[in-house]
Parts: C-alpha cells; sequence; structure tokens
C-alpha cells in the first residue's frame, strides 16, 4: 500500500502497478464492508412499457430500410425527427438574451399560460374576460392528466372518471395512481359506435367525469362529428358529467387549430365546467420540453382562484415548479401574430402530409387488391389509425420487414413519407398475402 509518496519515486514496480494493487487493497475494503442489509434485494424486475420498448427496438435495429410507426411522433421525409423552422428561430433569438435561470412560479410562465389559454379557448372567451378559468403551465398533457386525478382525489366529493373505450394506453395508469374508481363508456365498433356512447352517459353516475379526446382520438383516428357532439354535450349537461378534454394533437385533426378545438368551445360557450389538459408536444414538436397547460373553466373568479391555490398545493410537493424553456418558446410564439401565423403554416404542412399519405397508402393497397378493407385509412383522421393488422401481422412485419407497429395494429401515419411508402405498401401487402409466414418465438 502507498504510505507516502516517496515510495512511488524509490519503488522498484512501476507506477502503473503500484496503482493497481492499490486499488485493489480498497476494493478488498470495501467488499469486506458490505452490510447484510438488503431493503431491494426482493424486488422483481417490472416488464417495460410496450411503446417505449418497441421505441428502442427501433433504435437498435441496422435495418437501412426500417420504419417506425409505433409512437404518435411526426417524422420528417427522411424519418428524423422535425425541429420546426419557426422554434429554431426563436431559441436562437433566446439564447442571444441571456436570460437567468430563475425558478419559475409554481404554477408556472403567466406569459405562457394565458397566452395558450387564448389560443384555445379564443381570445374573445367570457371565462377569459370575466377570469373566470384557472390555467396553470404543466409536464405537457400526461402532465396535465395526472395534475386532474390528483385534483379530483383531492376536491371532489365524487371520484369516477369514465374512460373511452378503447383509449390512449396512458390513461387508466394516469387516473388509476390517484385512486379515482375508473369505468369505460362505448366508444368504437368498427367506427364512432355513437349510440352506445350517448346510452353510457345517459346512464353514468352524476357528477362524474369523463375523458373526451377533442380531436385525433388515439388509438382509433376517429372523432365525433360537430353534430354529434352537440348531442354528446347535451347529455354531458343533462347528467352534469364533468368533461376532462385531452387535447394532444389540435391542429391535426384539421389542419386548423380553432376548427379542432370546436368541441372545448361548445363546452364554454354552453357554461359547462370543464377540464383541458393541453399540449404542445405534437403540433409544436416540442415533445421533450414537456410543455403544456392545464385550464379549468370555473363559475366564478374566485372560484379559479381557489382551484389555482389547489393546484400549487398539489405540485410543490411533486416537482416545485415547472422547467422554463418550452413555455419561453411556446410564450414568445404565441404572444406575436406573425410567428402565429408561421407556426399554424407549418402545423397545416405536417397534416398536409399525413392526409396525402393516407390517401397514397390506400390507393395503393387498394390497386394492389391487398386482403382486407382500407377505407378506414382515409376515413380516419390525426396522427393514428386503427389499422386490422392482428399481433401477428404486426411480428411479421417488425422480423421480416424491420416495420416497427404497436401490437395492437394502430398505425402511427406521421412516421410514413414518400421515401419509406412504397416500401411499407409493398411489404404490408406480402405479409396479408402471404398469411403463412411463420414467425420467431
Ligand atoms: C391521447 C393522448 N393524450 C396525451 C398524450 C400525452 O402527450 P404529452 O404528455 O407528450 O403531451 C398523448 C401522447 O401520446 C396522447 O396520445
Amino acid at each position: 500500500m502507498l504510505s507516502k509518496i516517496s515510495d512511488l519515486i524509490i519503488s522498484p514496480q512501476p507506477i502503473s502497478q503500484i496503482i493497481k494493487n492499490h486499488l485493489q487493497i480498497k476494493t478488498v475494503r470495501l467488499i469486506s464492508k458490505k452490510s447484510n442489509f438488503k431493503p431491494f434485494s426482493h424486488i422483481q424486475s417490472l416488464p417495460p412499457d410496450p411503446i417505449f420498448d418497441l421505441l428502442e427496438q427501433y433504435q437498435n435495429c441496422k435495418s437501412t430500410n426500417k420504419v417506425n410507426l409505433s409512437i404518435g411522433e411526426y417524422r420528417d421525409e427522411n424519418g428524423n425527427p422535425l425541429v420546426l423552422e419557426v422554434v429554431k428561430n426563436v431559441e436562437k433569438d433566446l439564447a442571444s438574451r441571456n436570460l437567468p435561470k430563475d425558478n419559475l412560479p409554481i404554477d408556472g410562465d403567466p406569459k405562457f399560460y394565458e397566452e395558450a389559454t387564448k389560443l384555445l379557448l379564443g381570445p374573445e372567451s367570457k371565462y377569459i374576460k370575466e377570469k373566470r378559468v384557472c390555467s396553470i403551465q404543466c409536464l405537457s398533457g400526461t402532465g396535465g392528466l395526472r395534475l386532474t386525478g390528483e385534483l379530483i382525489k383531492r376536491c371532489s366529493k365524487n371520484k369516477t372518471i369514465y374512460l373511452p373505450d378503447p383509449t390512449w394506453v396512458n390513461h387508466a395508469p394516469i387516473f388509476k395512481k390517484s385512486g379515482l374508481e375508473m369505468k369505460i363508456y362505448r366508444y368504437y365498433n368498427n367506427g364512432l359506435n355513437f349510440s352506445g356512447l350517448i346510452e353510457d352517459l345517459e346512464n353514468a353516475k352524476e357528477n362524474s367525469f369523463v375523458v373526451f379526446h377533442a380531436c385525433s382520438h388515439n388509438p382509433t383516428g376517429t372523432d365525433p362529428t360537430e353534430k354529434q357532439w352537440k348531442k354528446i354535450l347535451k347529455t354531458v349537461k343533462k347528467k352534469n358529467l364533468v368533461p376532462i378534454f385531452d387535447t394532444a394533437y389540435l391542429g391535426f385533426s384539421s389542419g386548423n387549430y380553432d376548427k379542432d378545438a370546436f368541441a372545448i368551445r361548445l363546452a364554454a360557450e354552453q357554461e359547462i365546467p370543464s377540464i383541458i389538459a393541453q399540449s404542445f408536444s405534437k403540433n409544436l414538436g416540442l415533445y421533450s420540453e414537456r410543455i403544456g397547460c392545464l385550464s379549468i373553466l370555473c363559475d366564478t373568479q374566485k372560484e379559479a382562484e381557489n382551484l389555482r391555490s389547489q393546484l400549487k398545493a398539489i405540485i410543490l410537493p411533486m416537482y416545485s415548479n415547472p422547467p422554463i424553456h418550452g413555455s419561453l418558446i411556446v410564450g414568445t410564439i404565441l404572444e406575436n401574430s406573425y410567428l402565429i401565423r408561421k407556426w399554424k403554416a407549418e402545423m397545416k404542412e405536417m397534416q398536409s402530409r399525413i392526409s396525402e399519405m393516407r390517401s397514397l397508402v390506400y390507393k395503393e393497397l387498394t390497386r394492389k387488391k391487398t386482403k382486407r378493407s382500407w377505407k378506414r385509412i382515409i376515413s380516419h383522421s390525426g396522427m393514428f389509425t386503427f389499422s386490422d393488422l392482428t399481433e401477428k401481422h404486426v411480428k411479421i412485419l417488425k422480423e421480416k420487414y424491420s416495420i416497427f407497429v404497436e401490437s395492437t395494429g394502430r398505425i402511427s401515419m406521421g412516421g410514413i413519407n414518400h421515401n419509406n411508402i412504397n416500401y411499407l405498401v409493398s411489404s404490408i401487402h406480402e405479409v396479408l398475402q402471404n398469411e403463412h409466414f411463420s414467425i420467431k418465438r
């Protein structure tokens, strides 16, 4: 062992050997000190999340033909993440201003959440004018929904929540975390199951909460028409239900943000107390910034202030306050009409390519007389199509063609582009024409 520096100088051994010996002795000492107390040794490993796991498999796949149609993230013509031009320009400007890194308030940046609420409800909304909306910055759509669950647990006598069947895979785990009583309402049966939906709302427990996808329903790509929304909200009002609008894809259905916000604005017009979780992950491509806004339509200004204080009490011990970068980007864009126009044009471009890909996939599969009906690919809208590819088809697509699709057959249309569409269509065709293909177990 080294006792003094002179050992190094006079030792006949090379220095590297002396250090190695020294480290070995240290390690042996540490091992001999290891405690018998093993508080985590009984803990089992959990299976990975299927969607993030599939993404990892795609990232590790070496095929040059690989296509990622699993996670709901829009990709450019080469399958790479797309950063919008308007975002790049705002970020350059922000970087040149040497802004401080101080903490935001617990409920976030007021410039951001006030602008986000104007965008959502329209600047002329009576809720904004009468200060009857409680809006706060949150950790994107997921964070807004998670806070909603906690708020219901903390403040509502009724803790029943209805989810559409099927719905986004994370809805049930989010509301389960808050211990809410979860029920489902019928939503899809090879198309919108409108009569089932209305019947289930009619039979719902009064004063319950109901999750709606404002547009671009995930996973089915199937939304109610404006006429159907009117009937849905009439039933909601009659039964005193509280809608929770999940708005992860505003702008992705029609290419027009205002049009996609139809159901939310109708609820506001009809004075239906509603909760809205707004996300900027998809329509501004800000996935990793985790930027969103939670808005609650209230009866009075006082009620809105009371709710704000409750939300702050939930947030403080959870994550203290939100990060600033995403709110600076979105706040800067939304307070400038020129930048809003730039953003909306880019959002329209993303939506248009998805629509074009829907038409091309449909045209090609129909021309090839590929088995199954592909009509739904053009009747669906938004990021997803609920194909009737089975789990077995999906497996073959992954193993033989390096095309990654979620096991339910849900296809993320944002991953299809002019460069991979022919490969995708011919692969789907081959899989369905040769149903005897075997798969590795
Ligand atoms: C329906 C739905 N809601 C919410 C989210 C959450 O998105 P984020 O937390 O990135 O805003 C997603 C993401 O895929 C989604 O599909």
